[in-house]
């Protein structure tokens, strides 16, 4: 697991738009890696993108922008240690809380959050907007840093 760089930004972008409604285009991706507020861990495996975690840190607050990991490499841990990983970057940079949203209805991204110690602050009612006029709420997630 290491620090991503602007050469990832083509892989990020086609992970990302696999595994999410709303795709990051591939010049979407590369602002926000050149943003120096926004801090990205990778995971390879053979060589290959297998996974992300993305968060914009600003003073010491941060917010998990996104995560996912590659369909096949799911549910062996791989989000559970990128997370880790990140949060004690964040931690190392000065970040006090850590933000992020999820839909309500998403129970692999809920127990990756509550497992890593975070707690539901807030719910957005009808956030997201899913096939044939569908909507679900967002949660607000936060947990502390030390
Ligand atoms: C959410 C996501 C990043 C988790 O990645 P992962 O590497 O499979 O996660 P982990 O293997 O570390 O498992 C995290 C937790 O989710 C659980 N989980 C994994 N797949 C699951 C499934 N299909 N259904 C329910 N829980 C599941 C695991 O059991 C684990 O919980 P546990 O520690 O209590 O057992 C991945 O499913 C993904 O990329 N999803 C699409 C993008 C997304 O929704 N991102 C989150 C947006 S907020």
């Amino acid at each position: 697991m290491s620090e991503v760089g602007v050469r990832d930004c083509s892989a990020i972008a086609t992970l990302h738009s696999a595994s999410f409604r709303r795709g990051w285009s591939e010049q979407e991706v590369e602002g926000l890696l050149l943003d120096r507020h926004v801090i990205t861990h990778r995971a390879t495996t053979g060589g290959k993108l297998a996974g992300f975690i993305m968060s914009r840190l600003v003073e010491d607050e941060a917010e998990i922008l996104s995560v996912a990991v590659a369909g096949r490499q799911r549910g062996r841990g791989l989000a559970r240690r990128l997370l880790h990983l990140h949060l004690r970057r964040l931690a190392g940079l000065g970040a006090r809380a850590v933000f992020l949203e999820v839909d309500e209805h998403n129970d692999p991204a809920i127990r990756l959050y509550h497992r890593a110690g975070f707690r539901e602050v807030s719910r957005r009612p009808s956030y997201y907007s899913g096939d044939g006029g569908k909507t679900a709420d967002a949660l607000v997630f936060r947990r502390d840093l030390l």
